[in-house]
């Protein structure tokens, strides 16, 4: 079954299997031009009904392979954690907040989406391993630890094995893990990003139904008293270093570009306090993520300390929410949890 849910999940891009290394070029024929160049070169007449008849089958030929906007079957609300920079502490924050969110109203089921098709952390950090079985609809049936219904790559691929795809294969793949999954009855769909702003984040924001651009700016304005439903919004985590917030800076007007509302940033590894002294140290800064968000007049959600406790129950599959819910790292995301929650509006039931 767990070969079969593996197979099923690759043969749209006709890939090889388990352990392959797969690369593909776009296929041409000899002598034979790409659709969308031969459109905009052929003829030389520029009168304005020509151009305007180019035009519009450029479009057409350029939106062909782009997915549809529609709901996640039984998905009620999706949280996107992104950021333009790699290393920021996303996929441990995607966990956290998955766990938070559910700690935080044992009422609500919440699902968690590993987007990162290169790197998927997700297996680890949520201790799961094995391929998804394969419901009689076939679709993949996630695989759940601590309550939370996780979907990841790195399910469908040996551990060790390289993903070499691009373009619309990665995109192809995105669009299978959300929608070719059996998700069940979901408050929350968390969506792991990985780093950029590139064909996974573009796949993402393609896919998933998008509130109108008044809902979002209604957001934007009075997320607090506005009680209008919107289905996505996305949470922008950074550290408070340059270099990183050049690249969350993008990140968040990539997602204002896609009309994603932004809900707000995190920052994350702000302060690092010595176990032994308690002096307080700001390894990557101390408020950058703070300032970038008034600069884009953006809410922050909240603080993650820099602390070896986060680090090491990640890696153990044990993350810090479920396995030392007192600590100062657990409230900062059980914190960001209400935070984020307080700005999706409620759902019609
Ligand atoms: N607050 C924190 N304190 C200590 N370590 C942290 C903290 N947040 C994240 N880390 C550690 O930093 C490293 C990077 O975190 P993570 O993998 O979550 O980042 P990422 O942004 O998802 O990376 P990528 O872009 O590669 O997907 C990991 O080793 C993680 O355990
Ligand atoms: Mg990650």
């Amino acid at each position: 079954m767990g070969a079969l849910a593996w197979r099923w999940a690759l043969r749209a891009a006709r890939l090889p299997g388990r352990g392959g290394v797969a690369v593909t070029a776009p296929r041409r024929s000899p002598g034979c031009r790409p659709a969308a160049s031969a459109a905009m070169s052929s003829g030389s007449s520029s009168s304005g009904t020509r151009d305007e008849a180019l035009r519009d089958k450029r479009t057409q030929i350029l939106s062909r392979g782009l997915p549809k906007q529609k709901p996640i079957e039984g998905v009620k609300q999706v949280l996107i954690l992104a950021s333009g920079k790699g290393g920021v502490g996303k996929s441990t924050a995607a966990v956290n907040i998955a766990l938070a969110l559910a700690a935080n109203d044992s009422t609500k089921e919440v699902g968690l989406l590993d987007a990162d098709i290169y790197g998927p952390s997700i297996p680890k950090m949520m201790n799961l391993k094995g391929n998804p079985e394969l419901t009689p609809k076939n679709l993949m049936r996630p695989l759940k630890n601590y309550g939370i219904a996780c979907m990841s790559m790195g399910f469908l691929i040996e551990e060790t094995a390289p993903v070499v795809w691009r373009g619309l294969m990665v995109m192809s793949a995105v669009e299978k893990l959300l929608r070719q999954v059996d998700w069940g009855q979901l408050d929350y769909l968390v969506i792991d990003m990985p780093p950029g702003t590139g064909d996974v984040q573009l796949s993402v924001s393609q896919n998933i139904p998008i509130a109108d651009a008044m809902v979002v700016e209604t957001i934007r304005k009075t997320h607090l008293s506005n009680r209008k439903w919107i289905e996505t919004g996305a949470v922008i985590i950074s550290t408070p270093q340059d270099i990183a917030l050049l690249d969350a800076r993008k990140g968040a007007e990539m997602f204002r570009k896609v009309h994603v509302p932004v809900l707000g940033l995190v920052q994350n590894m702000s302060v690092f306090q010595c176990p032994k002294c308690k002096h307080e140290t700001h390894i990557f800064g101390a408020d950058g993520v703070r300032d970038l968000a008034k600069s884009l007049r953006l809410d922050i959600l909240g603080d993650i300390p820099l602390h070896v406790n986060v680090r090491e129950t990640c890696d153990s599959g044990q993350p810090v929410v479920i396995s030392q819910p007192q600590s100062d790292a657990a409230k900062a995301y059980l914190r960001i949890a209400m935070e984020i929650v307080r700005r999706l509006p409620v759902p019609p039931a």
